[in-house]
């Protein structure tokens, strides 16, 4: 009997074998220096550290292995079939050979500094890499500048393992957690999120204890939530480092496509307890474990930058008997990315019109290029990308039905999930994806099969303007280094063509770099957030550019009026809650004054209405406009846009049988308004568990006209948090912000536009060669008023 088990035993063991060989990445060809190899069950090659206590690595080894037997066993066979059918790609990814480099570079230091190309696989492969390794007991967060890109990365890699996602099973191994929506489960093992969700998650967990690793991706990017979480790591790891906190080290991954990687590693160092010297009769154990680059794959050729301090170091010292030697303690490493070569082709003659100039080479492209390939054009926002969408469907419409097809899809930040996930879709039989997006697929999106890049050359950007104390979204060129970038996504797989619509003299005269977000942003989100993590000295936390110190004080300022901080500059009980939604300061102290005035639901539609970039169609011909209007009546409200949103989404919600042509008919976007839904569901919840909405309370507003005194609560919580954005009617007819002076008109696409109201509150400035207040609701002087002398 006893050897019949064993005979099971061992044919069980085997089937997991078998299917479990393809499932890690472990090239076993890799050597280590100074580790002691174990094979665990899977084939999978662990290394303990000589100096970790062999019992207990070995026990560990073997419950990771019946734990890795026991889910091996449940993989559906869909699920492992598509799994092993990615591994030849993953195995192809210019990431691939440094699998064991980065494993050994992360058991010797906390911090490793990864650069590679977009595509070269740092998202997918390196959570994968060290998922296994010895000291990987939690989780492992990967973040994004994107909800989009975390999304599709948890999918992929979900794929990747076999696995589902954290929402479909409880024992799904990957997981993700954006803004509004959450698929993480109880056994994710590694959880792609967004910046802003790992920084709200800190306001919980300073010590992030539920978390083994923390890689921060797409770096270059430079958001200001992503220096934010440097500077956060960097002290977590200091700490750590000097064995307070956390009771395991933190380690920590900083990726980027294009980075400053000297000044990432002295950044994290410098935040490290000061270099020890040692004497030269150190130096044989100096050597033993010295240069990170010499432990990994040896064809390798990895810099490190910390080897060379020491180098030089070591021949300065020379000639005395003292010499100075440093351990480097952040690792580094490059992975060489594949790229063919791409064609570039300029304009001879500059044009404003370049949704125009893209529209006529879609279809040059299309019709005279023999070329297999997608097309990938990048553009500003929404407005320019679900305009271009709908002259392209209009234009195709007229084709030959010998011409292959032609299939636009838009990609931008706000659209909903399902119709991003388009983008992934293989391209169908005879036909041409056209692919519109906005900056998100410069880096952070991999988009296959693109063989055509047309560059606008701009992008939107959230630009601060310290002296006005607004914020607006300006479009602006891009930088040379994002059209270089841009141009690359053109020769991913094959050699490409990239036209960009501007002069070869133009992209001299671009700027090389994007300004980091923190030198040019609004900062009191990211001021809040520290506050609410304890950081009391705003002004020497450890930036890795430091803001103006004018912009720092402005926004102290700011949160002092929203009365999120106390006059002592602590953070006060409205500031916590504040910084426990996932909005802006501005739009959490709306909330919170909505609660206090019994108008929250309502409140909670318009922020959802506002949350999107637009919820009406985007008309470009003046048939439809005027169509649209006639519509759009019923919708209309003399008070403004906010009102307007609220009928809008309130209408919306109760039309129970055919949302999507009630949207047509009122010309209102039926995309906008799923995703709409979306943000107000999860801000429910979210009000809830911060008991400003009692978990009883129904979700929907009242659907009747609201009365005057519930307009004017709804109006004056909008004020409350927009008291900046206030302006009052000039006797020339013109509007002037009453902090700062700046005159400002109301923006066309307001249904306020044209008339004058004696002051007018707007969420958004928006300046295109004119200072623009959208979405605007018009208010009375007095309410202003009252507002202001509350806040002083
Ligand atoms: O992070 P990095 O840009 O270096 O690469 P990655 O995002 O890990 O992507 C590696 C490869 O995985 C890409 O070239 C795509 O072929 C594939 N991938 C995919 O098919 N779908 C995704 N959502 C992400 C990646």
């Amino acid at each position: 009997q006893s050897n019949d088990r064993r005979k099971s035993k061992k044919e069980r063991a085997k089937k997991v074998e078998k299917t479990t060989e393809n499932f890690e990445s472990p090239p076993s060809d890799v050597h280590e220096i100074g580790g002691k190899a174990t094979t665990s069950l899977s084939g999978q090659i662990h290394r303990s550290n000589a100096s970790q206590p062999q019992t207990k690595h070995s026990t560990h080894l073997a419950k990771r292995s019946n734990a890795h037997q026991r889910n091996e066993t449940q993989v559906p066979p869909h699920l492992s079939k598509k799994r092993d059918a990615l591994l030849s790609t993953r195995k192809a990814l210019p990431i691939w050979p440094h699998a064991e480099y980065i494993r050994a570079a992360l058991r010797k230091n906390n911090v490793l500094v990864l650069t590679g190309e977009t595509g070269s696989g740092k998202s997918t492969q390196v959570p994968q890499f060290l998922m296994s390794e010895p000291w990987c007991t939690k989780t492992i967060a990967i973040t994004q500048p994107r909800r989009v890109a975390a999304i599709s990365l948890a999918r992929r890699v979900a794929d990747e393992m076999g696995s589902l996602l954290g929402n479909q099973s409880p024992s799904a191994k990957v997981g993700y957690s954006v803004r509004f929506d959450n698929a993480a489960g109880p056994n994710t093992k590694v959880k792609f999120l967004t910046e802003g969700m790992l920084l709200q998650e800190m306001l919980r967990d300073p010590n992030m204890s539920q978390y083994s690793a923390i890689i921060v991706d797409e770096v270059h990017e430079r958001s200001v939530n992503v220096d934010l979480l440097l500077g956060f790591l960097r002290n977590l790891v200091a700490e750590t480092d000097q064995g307070t906190k956390r009771r395991n080290p933190l380690k920590v991954v900083v990726m980027s496509a294009t980075v400053d990687v000297e000044g990432l590693v002295a950044f994290f160092d410098e935040g490290l307890a000061p270099l020890e010297v040692k004497t030269s009769d150190s130096k044989d154990q100096h050597n033993s474990c010295s240069s990170d680059s010499g432990s990994g794959n040896s064809s390798q050729k990895i810099p490190d930058i910390q080897s060379a301090v020491a180098k030089d170091n070591d021949q300065n010292a020379r000639g005395t008997n003292q010499e100075q030697i440093r351990t480097p303690r952040i690792s580094t490493c490059h992975v060489e990315g594949r790229q063919y070569l791409v064609k570039t082709v300029y304009l001879s003659e500059p044009t404003q019109d370049w949704v125009e100039a893209a529209l006529k080479l879609i279809f040059q492209i299309h019709y005279k290029e023999s070329l297999p390939g997608d097309i990938l054009v990048f553009l500003t926002g929404q407005d320019t990308i679900e305009g271009l969408e709908k002259l392209v469907n209009d234009y195709a419409e007229g084709m030959d039905k010998e011409v292959p097809k032609l299939l636009p899809l838009p990609l931008f930040a706000a659209l909903p999930q399902h119709a991003q996930q388009q983008i992934f879709q293989p391209t169908p039989y005879r036909t041409r994806k056209v692919i519109l997006a906005t900056n998100i697929a410069e880096t952070s999106v991999t988009v296959p099969g693109v063989r055509f890049v047309i560059d606008c050359g701009k992008s939107k950007i959230k630009q601060f303007r310290n002296r006005l104390g607004l914020e607006s979204l300006l479009v602006k060129p891009v930088s040379k280094s994002a059209a270089i970038q841009r141009r690359g996504r053109a020769g991913r797989e094959a050699p490409g063509l990239c036209y960009r619509l501007y002069t070869e003299e133009g992209y001299k005269e671009l700027e090389e770099r994007t300004i980091p977000e923190i030198l040019r942003c609004d900062l009191s989100q990211a001021i809040l957030t520290m506050k609410a993590r304890g950081v009391d000295d705003v002004l020497n936390f450890p930036f890795l550019d430091r803001p103006p110190r004018e912009a720092l004080e402005k926004a102290l300022l700011q949160l002092l009026q929203l009365n999120a901080l106390t006059d002592v500059g602590a953070i006060s009980d409205t500031g916590l809650k504040i910084a426990k939604l996932p909005l802006t300061p501005t739009l959490g102290r709306v909330l919170v004054e909505a609660a206090e005035r019994d108008c929250l639901l309502d409140v909670i539609d318009i922020i959802s209405a506002l949350s999107v970039e637009n919820i009406f169609l985007n008309l470009v011909t003046e048939e439809r406009k005027e169509a649209a209007e006639v519509a759009r009546r019923e919708l209309y409200r003399r008070e403004g846009d906010h009102m307007t949103f609220l009928v809008t989404v309130q209408m919306y919600t109760e039309e129970h049988s055919d949302r999507k042509s009630w949207c047509e008919k009122h010309f209102v976007s039926h995309r906008a308004m799923q995703n709409v839904m979306n943000v107000r569901k999860q801000l429910h919840q979210q009000c809830t568990s911060l008991k400003l909405l009692s978990p009883h309370a129904s979700t929907t507003s009242s659907s009747s006209a609201p009365s005057d005194s519930k307009t004017q609560a709804i109006l004056a919580s909008l004020l409350r948090g927009f008291i900046s954005n206030t302006a009052r009617l000039m006797p020339d007819g013109s509007y002037k912000t009453l902090m700062g002076n700046q005159l400002v008109a109301i923006h066309p696409s307001s249904v306020l536009f044209g008339r004058k109201t004696e002051a007018i509150v707007f969420s958004e400035f928006v300046f295109t060669g004119k200072a623009w207040a959208r979405g605007v609701s018009a208010v009375q002087l007095d309410w202003v008023s009252e507002v202001v002398d509350a806040i002083m």
